[in-house]
């Protein structure tokens, strides 16, 4: 440990040159006696220096200190965003997603719907409801050449919302609550619902049945999608 011994006349220049290179005036001031306090070995008309010196090479420089910052906040960052991933998706609701905003269709035990297992447990003309777009009860249909058709039936009466049953006696789509009537496409036949049961395009993606949203033309009615 290197030891320098200063006038108490040293200029702010030669108080500054001391070997450490960490002195300063402030150091300088410290090292004055004060009343009851020595903090260093006093000769008459001197004060004694005394600064620890540090290797050059052991005080980290600029560059080594925004590296350390920077994996510090990495270290940070890498827990705490996979803390907040899972949090996010607690609130994102579940069965969205898939190309243009389809939905996997979902079958009574939340299983997704395969279109070919589909054909083989529903016969001719069956109207199955499933879980379609937002969660909505959505009837798939099977033509009679045993193909899925190409359209899905929304449930939701478009009179206050009751879940409209398919009947196959009548071929109809009839709701329990006031009475209103469906065709076997949805159309209604009768009131008290104003309007058609909303529709779906079906499409399939690696044998799953997708609902897409129907924007286009109602083709029962001719009229825009009044759901879109
Ligand atoms: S809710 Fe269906 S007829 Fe009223």
């Amino acid at each position: 440990m290197a030891s320098t011994t200063l006038s108490t006349a040293a200029t702010p220049s030669q108080l500054s040159s001391c070997k450490s290179g960490i002195f300063s005036p402030s150091q300088a001031l410290l090292s004055k006696p004060v009343r009851g306090l020595s903090l260093g070995k006093e000769r008459r008309g001197k004060v004694n220096c005394q600064a620890t010196s540090i290797p050059a090479d052991r005080v980290p420089d600029m560059e080594k200190r925004k590296l350390m910052n920077l994996l510090l906040l990495g270290g940070l960052s890498l827990p705490t965003a996979g803390m907040l991933i899972p949090y996010t998706y607690f609130f994102v609701p579940p069965g969205t997603g898939g190309a243009d905003g389809g939905t996997v269709a979902k079958d009574a035990l939340g299983n997704d719907v395969l279109a070919s297992a589909w054909v083989k447990t529903h016969g001719p003309n069956d109207r199955t409801l499933t879980q379609g777009l937002k969660g909505d009860p959505t009837y798939l249909v099977v033509e009679s050449d045993k193909t899925l058709a190409t359209y899905g039936i929304n449930a939701v009466c478009t009179h206050l919302g009751c879940v409209v049953p398919w009947n196959a006696a009548e071929n109809k789509f009839i709701c329990p609550c006031h009475g209103s009537q469906y065709n076997n496409q949805g159309k209604v036949v009768r009131g008290p619902a104003p309007l058609s049961l909303a529709l779906a395009h079906v499409d399939i993606d690696d044998d799953k049945v997708i609902f897409v949203p129907w924007v286009e033309t109602d083709f029962r009615t001719g009229d825009d999608p009044w759901w879109a």
